[in-house]
């Protein structure tokens, strides 16, 4: 058990992993908390995994220099590109994402799943395993979300053109009957409100960001490293973009209104 609040570092292409961040603050709201939004270079979907990894490293080094405990990927294209070689080169622990498969193959009713993610994500070997482990039961039917990074960085989170974006990607995913949509990017919960409506109630939307945060969890208790004490309620987080900061701020600021009105 630790008196001090533990610093977290967390890093993505650029606002989604604020996604994750919300459901780390739920259940780590004392802790400190430095988000790298890496927007000079984003979408990080379509880059190769040599400069993912660049940019892994380059962010890395900031967040300790920043004082890291612990650093979370909360980006699944560069989770995919880059975790593995963080985890060898450096000491501190690294959390991951992982696209929700396993709930979503072990609930389907029409034996169908969907997963929407970057084409970065979708070549990924982690993907390919975990698709693997499940495709002898279920049919996996997959999509890139075309353009939905893009909405989510310039804050269109619903209305015409959100809808229609989505639409484009998500319908030949419905088409094949699924009945479970795997958000295996973090931007796009940010249009789980859109995806949802098109997909209409009989369709359930995984977004994997809450199982992540209770691995985070996990893991800072098996290193001795959250604060129990009664320290502050609400998080201290510092927002750093190595492009315009205004997006993500905007993004924050809602996500930080919310969590003080729950
Ligand atoms: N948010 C990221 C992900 O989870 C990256 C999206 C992108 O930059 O293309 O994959």
């Amino acid at each position: 058990m630790s008196i001090f609040a533990s610093m977290i570092g967390i890093f993505d292409s650029g606002s989604g992993g604020l996604s994750v961040l919300r459901e780390i603050i739920k259940i780590l709201p004392k802790e400190k908390y430095v988000f790298f939004a890496d927007n000079a270079f984003c979408p990080y979907g379509e880059k190769t995994p040599e400069f993912i990894r660049k940019r892994g490293r380059a962010i890395t080094d900031f967040l300790i220099k920043k004082g890291a405990d612990i650093i979370v990927v909360a980006c699944n294209t560069a989770t995919a590109a880059t975790i593995s070689t963080l985890r060898k080169e450096y000491s501190l622990s690294f959390i991951g994402m992982e696209p929700a498969v396993k709930p979503a193959a072990l609930s389907s009713e029409t034996g169908v799943i969907g997963v929407l993610a970057t084409a970065g994500t979708l070549k990924g070997s982690k993907y390919l395993t975990t698709k693997g482990l499940y495709e002898d039961n279920v049919k996996i039917v997959e999509h890139v979300g075309r353009g939905f990074v893009e909405l989510v960085e310039r804050g269109v989170l619903e209305g015409h053109e959100a809808e229609e974006t989505v639409k484009a990607s998500l319908q030949p995913l419905l088409d094949a009957g699924a009945d479970r949509i795997v958000l295996g990017c973090t931007h796009y919960p940010f249009l789980a409100g859109v995806i949802q409506k098109i997909a209409g109630p009989d369709v359930k939307v995984i977004d994997p960001a809450p199982a992540v945060a209770r691995h985070l969890e996990n893991v800072m208790r098996m290193e001795d490293i959250v604060r129990e004490d009664g320290g502050p309620s609400f998080p201290d987080i510092e927002l750093v973009a190595s492009g315009d900061p205004a997006p993500s701020r905007k993004i924050l600021d809602m996500i930080l209104n919310n969590h003080s009105n729950e």
